[in-house]
């Protein structure tokens, strides 16, 4: 597939590694919708990308028929779309049993809802879009792109939640590939390592130094540029399918 002129939706497009891929996209001559809670960062981040080739709508990835609504009138806007990039994510720690006493139920459901649930939504609603394109020499119809992270493997303590989401993520990629291979639809998931994202910036500078130490080599946070060149040379090889890629310097995560 060629990604100039082609269209892509990023969830999560706002902030951290979606920003760093909606800019590849536009570097490679392609159109960005972002999909974001964050109105004004996601409108700030269009007005950097430019306004012609890049629109944002304020939307939960979790809204079923807000989603269904945003990706018909982002088609509508820019044409059919080849590539979802699901970045949207968010990370809140909690032990089982911890300092305030036993992790609520909501608590826990609400990292699945945003990280898996809402994956999942966003990645029905452009399956649904995406079979009607048009092909390329290949049979292949787009690329659906999902983000778990290394804590789908190996979660530390206080991950409960997090881990849950993204090991569902990683579990969800190969039956939603074979799913999809009749109508020419790929899908593949990165598990990033530690990057220096938004999200990152949540802890304090000791622990991001700590966690960079940890990772074997590079020993250095990953950088969103880096997620965003994978993302790129996935969608350019159409051999890539139904696998999450870890993408973390080789670190595993201890326990704590
Ligand atoms: N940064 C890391 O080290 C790292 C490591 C592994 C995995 N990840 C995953 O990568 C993804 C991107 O992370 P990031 O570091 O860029 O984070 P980030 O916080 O910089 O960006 C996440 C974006 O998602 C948006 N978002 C959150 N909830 C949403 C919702 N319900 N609907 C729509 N948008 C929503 C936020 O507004 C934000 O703009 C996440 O899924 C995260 O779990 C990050």
């Amino acid at each position: 597939m060629e990604l100039k002129n082609s269209h892509a939706v990023i969830t999560g497009g706002a902030s951290g590694l979606g920003a760093a891929t909606a800019s590849k996209v536009i570097d490679r001559g392609g159109k960005v919708t972002i999909i974001d809670l964050d109105e004004q960062r996601a409108a700030a981040t269009v007005e950097k990308l430019g306004t012609n080739n890049s629109h944002s709508w304020a939307m939960d990835v979790t809204d079923e028929e807000g989603i269904n609504r945003t990706i018909e009138a982002a088609k509508e806007q820019f044409g059919e779309i080849s590539l979802l990039a699901n970045c949207a994510g968010i990370g809140s720690p909690g032990r089982i049993i911890g300092k305030k006493g036993v992790l609520a139920l909501k608590d826990y459901a609400k990292v699945i809802s945003v990280n898996l649930i809402g994956s999942f939504n966003v990645l029905k609603a452009v399956a649904a879009s995406m079979q009607n394109n048009d092909t390329d020499d290949d049979g292949c119809r787009g690329l659906i792109v999902n983000t778990a992270s290394v804590a789908g493997y190996e979660g530390q303590v206080g991950q409960v939640a997090y881990s849950s989401s993204k090991g569902g993520i990683i579990g969800l990629t190969l039956p939603a590939a074979r799913d999809l291979a009749q109508y020419g639809i790929r899908v593949v998931t990165i598990a990033p390592g530690l990057f220096d994202t938004p999200m990152m910036d949540g802890l304090p500078a000791d622990v991001q130094e700590s966690l960079a130490k940890g990772t074997p080599f590079p020993q250095r946070l990953g950088k969103a540029t880096e997620y965003a060149e994978l993302l790129i040379s996935i969608f350019d090889n159409n051999m890539i399918n139904g696998e999450t890629i870890r993408l973390d310097g080789a670190v595993r995560l201890a326990s704590r």
